[in-house]
């Protein structure tokens, strides 16, 4: 199924055999937010936003096909995906995900080691109590209260005491769930005297959560250079920070494309994804190697906290939408498809970089964005300008002012 070659329109129309109709409904709307439903979302609503939404269509993982829809203003980004998913066909990638499992810290401050530790000794038989109770509705979701531990963090401001939680939170994000845990054993744990409280928060490094994909991009079909050049790219980002970052993005361009297709929150995803290197050694967040018969290897690690439930996830008529298209059954399922994702992209951009660049096939996308930017109006008139552009390998503002004027004068 070629979308990309179809109008808006025949692509719909291709899809309505594929999707849920409702979800296509949602989306062909100009206007999909309500401001009456904007308005009670966050404080002071002027307006909302939009981004293209669009399809990857070629991600196989663990033998099932599926459409993902990512939603992002940089154009290379699902060409790059459905290209570099595509050279992975017939396998596909496989994938798998921990249990859902977050972390909670209560951050308390202690004027007695020695005496804080003590008291809270005594109290542990109730700190697991009210941890289970405050989890016990996330049991019928195979969720629940998974233990915790302290520690004694030293520091320029004292000794703090830390308490450290773990909750399965199942197929939601957590945030809530594991805030309210943290503010009830830190109110608790004041009344009886251990410390006073200061940070009750859920960590965003979420270790216990991750997600791991894999796929073999076969010699045969990228060539001897394409698995050298992914290796001598990936080689840089490992050595030099400052390619790290930018290896980096490449992968987190497709998780957090899907990541605003289906409403999560994003910046948990950014700040775990970055803070993940950084703990396990300034390392890419995808690797390579070589197989025995010269394939080349691709696997990612990532911590996702991503929920099908909650949040943003049913209030943001893209979100809801975007979720019945994917068809996941849970955020298990969701973490693996956005590691897979995420393996793609960087895989994309590396190939691409390694190769024969990445403004060739960037600038014929962006020609589009420069027509739309000089003028032109009509999808006719953007497409005349951005095929002349590419025609020329001008992708000047000047250039596209002139090629409209042109088309115009012959119109
Ligand atoms: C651009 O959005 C992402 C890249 O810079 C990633 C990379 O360099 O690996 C192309």
């Amino acid at each position: 199924m070629k979308l990309y070659k179809m109008p808006l329109e025949e692509r719909w129309k291709a899809l309505e055999q594929l999707v849920d109709k409702e979800a296509l409904e949602i989306l062909k709307k100009d206007n999909q937010l309500p401001f009456e439903i904007a308005d009670r979302m966050i404080e002071n609503v002027i307006g909302r936003i939009q981004l293209p939404l669009g399809l990857l269509t070629n991600l196989k993982m663990n033998g099932k096909k599926y459409l993902v829809p990512m939603a992002v203003e940089e154009p290379s980004i699902i060409a790059g995906a459905n290209k570099a998913t595509k050279l992975t066909l017939p396998e596909g990638f496989t994938a798998e995900a921990d249990e859902s499992v977050m972390i909670g810290q209560v951050q308390l401050k202690v004027e007695d080691e020695k005496k804080a530790i003590e008291k809270l000794e005594t109290l542990k038989e109730e700190v697991e109590t009210i941890g289970k109770d405050l989890s016990s509705g996330l049991e019928k979701y195979g969720g629940g209260w998974r233990g915790w531990r302290y520690m004694m963090l030293k520091t320029f401001r004292g000794p703090f005491l830390l308490i450290e939680f773990l909750v399965d939170v199942s197929d939601a994000m957590g945030a809530n769930t594991i805030n309210t845990i943290a503010e009830s054993l830190g109110s608790f744990l004041h009344e009886k005297d251990v410390g006073v409280p200061r940070l009750r928060i859920l960590s965003n490094l979420a270790v216990y959560r991750k997600a791991r994909a894999k796929a073999v991009w076969k010699k045969d079909v990228i060539g001897r250079e394409g698995v050298e050049g992914v290796l001598d790219a990936y080689a840089f980002a490992l050595y030099d920070y400052y390619r790290l970052a930018t290896n980096n993005k490449g992968i987190m361009n497709g998780i957090d494309a899907v990541a605003l297709a289906t409403g999560q929150d994003w910046r948990a995803i950014e700040a775990g994804c970055h803070t993940y290197s950084a703990i396990t050694g300034f390392k890419p967040l995808a690797h390579y190697y070589k197989d025995k018969e010269g394939n080349l290897v691709g696997e990612i690690e990532v911590p996702l906290a991503v929920a099908t439930v909650g949040g943003a996830t049913r209030t943001l008529p893209h979100a809801k939408a975007s979720l019945s298209i994917l068809g996941v059954k849970n955020a298990k399922e969701l973490a693996m498809i956005m590691a897979s994702v995420g393996l793609a992209n960087n895989f994309a951009a590396l190939y691409a970089l390694a190769t024969e660049g990445i403004q060739k096939g960037h600038m014929k996308l962006h020609a589009r964005n420069i027509a739309i930017m000089a003028g032109a109006k009509t999808p006719e008139e953007i497409d005349a300008v951005a095929k002349k552009l590419a025609e020329l390998k001008n992708y000047s503002l000047e250039k596209a002012k002139e090629v409209l004027k042109e088309i115009r004068g012959k119109a």
